[in-house]
């Protein structure tokens, strides 16, 4: 039971543009091909796998499906219907990453390791993997779609496909041989053979590791605190013998307060500093430590230039601010220390990242998504990751400004302030338990620190400029006090 390709592919042309994971909204598809098409589960339910190729102006990606098709779509399914057809046998189609039924094949193939023409399921080592459990997808997908069997694994099925291993699977399989405990563990994994048959490597299409059972997302529990913070009642003192705090305007919440205050999460972030710095030495572990000669780190500090150039063309609140992030760029190129540079997380932030009862875990390590698959895997200095954090502080502590939640009834300024100190504080103590845990010192190291935030900081306007204006005064903030030449790190 299948519709014929050409009106498969015109069903899939419309449905395609509306799902959040779909890379290409900006412009509209000239062209939609079935790459391969596998048949996982024949009969009523079946289940194909697809491979697409969409092409857009000049660029054509690749994208994975789990087509489902039943004769009768039950109405817990409707959300995900792609279309119907017609025939002798009519029946719908729909995104099978929905249906509990359909997942559950992923795991047998995976615990019997078995191939379907290109598609290769796989296990690591000694896994046992359970083929009792149902898999529905978690509801916080961003780019990626992810499966949860039964409390036990988590299954994530990349949407859009690069070349070869993705660098999830690769660095948290290198973790793990590391006997690293800040990464999930690995169960299997599903790869296909790459289109010109030997040679290359093997394309990921999915990952399944441990679920974190008792885990809670970094960047809600730190919302919660600063959610707490913000309700504190004013003024409040310090009480004695509080670590010092920043001289504040009189009467305001100071550092020494948000110590004092509850839901504080300055000793989350220190252990997160730590775990960060935990995770940094094994990846040098397993993958190694290079030297960027002084050409490099000139042609890294040229790069921030030219993106500041172009963000400050499309974005003129940026352009006061680029004269002073300029010259941190080219103070940065002039040094002639070689950087010692390793594999590093790449697009690290607190939604990255899960506090569980044995301590924090480190997630997803595919990179920026707007980066080429080479650049991701490209060695980097562990700072770069540092600073991402530290922008995700500031993102955290003006979340609640920015986003027109409901606030208490202070005046602007003053919760203006509360968020500088919480931010300030989780910073320091991030900084602080990376560095106690043998990372390089952020404070040793403030030149390159404030280059790295102050490029993520001009990525971040670019980013709101387009999708949240709203959101802009959050990095624009930063800028002008990371520019002005104010501490970036305590
Ligand atoms: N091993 C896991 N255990 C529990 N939840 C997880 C696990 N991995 C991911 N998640 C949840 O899924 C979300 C998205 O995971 P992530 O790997 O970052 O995928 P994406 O590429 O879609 O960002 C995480 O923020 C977390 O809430
Ligand atoms: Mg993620």
């Amino acid at each position: 039971m299948r519709p014929p390709d050409r009106s498969l592919t015109r069903l899939l042309a419309g449905w395609l543009p509306r799902q959040r994971w779909f890379g290409g909204k900006d412009s509209p598809i000239d062209e939609l091909t079935i790459d391969t098409s596998t048949e996982l589960v024949p009969g009523d339910p079946g289940l194909h796998h697809l491979v697409l190729d969409v092409r857009q102006n000049t660029t054509t990606d690749h994208y994975q499906l789990l087509l489902g098709i039943r004769r009768h779509l039950p109405e817990r399914l409707r959300p995900h219907q792609i279309g119907q057809f017609a025939g002798d046998t009519p029946g719908y189609l729909y995104d099978a990453a929905h249906d509990p039924e359909l997942a559950r094949p992923l795991l047998t193939h995976m615990a019997r390791e078995t191939t379907v023409g290109p598609l290769r399921f796989r296990h690591t080592p000694g896994a046992d993997i359970r083929t009792d459990l149902d898999g529905t997808p978690v509801t916080a997908e961003q780019s990626n779609t992810s499966l949860v069997f039964g409390g036990t694994y988590i299954c994530k099925l990349f949407r859009r496909l690069s070349p070869g291993v993705n660098p999830d699977l690769e660095v948290n399989l290198a973790l793990s041989r590391e006997g690293c405990t800040h990464v999930p563990a690995v169960h299997g994994w599903i790869e296909m053979e790459p289109p010109d048959g030997a040679g290359g490597e093997p394309i990921t299409l999915a990952l399944l590791s441990e679920f974190l059972r008792t885990g809670t997302d970094g960047w809600r529990l730190a919302l919660t605190s600063v959610r707490d913070w913000f309700a504190q009642p004013e003024p409040l003192h310090a009480p004695p013998g509080s670590p010092a705090a920043p001289p504040g305007p009189a009467g305001a919440l100071t550092v020494g307060d948000a110590a004092a205050a509850g839901g504080d999460f300055a000793a989350e972030a220190e252990r997160l500093g730590a775990a960060t710095a935990q995770v940094h030495r094994d990846l040098a572990a397993a993958f190694g430590v290079t030297r960027a000669a002084a050409d490099d780190l000139r042609a890294m500090a040229r790069g921030m230039a030219a993106q500041l150039d172009r963000v400050g063309a499309a974005v003129p609140e940026l352009r006061p601010h680029a004269p002073a992030i300029r010259a941190v760029f080219d103070r940065l190129a002039a040094s002639d220390d070689p950087l010692p540079v390793q594999r590093v997380h790449g697009d690290y932030h607190l939604g990255q990242v899960m506090r569980t009862e044995s301590g924090w875990v480190l997630l997803d390590f595919e990179g920026e998504p707007a980066r080429t698959p080479a650049e991701r895997r490209a060695p980097a200095h562990p700072l770069r990751d540092v600073a991402g954090m530290l922008r995700s502080f500031e993102y955290a502590a003006r979340f609640l400004l920015a986003g027109g939640d409901e606030m208490p009834p202070e005046s602007a300024d003053v919760l203006e302030r509360r968020a500088q100190v919480w931010a300030e504080r989780n910073r320091a103590a991030f900084c602080a338990g990376y560095a106690a845990a043998g990372g390089p010192d952020p404070a040793a190291h403030t030149a390159l620190v404030r280059a790295f935030e102050l490029d993520k900081a001009v990525y971040e306007v670019r980013y709101e400029a387009r999708n949240r204006p709203s959101w802009l005064p959050v990095p624009l903030r930063s800028l002008e006090r990371l520019a002005g030449g104010q501490r970036s790190i305590e």
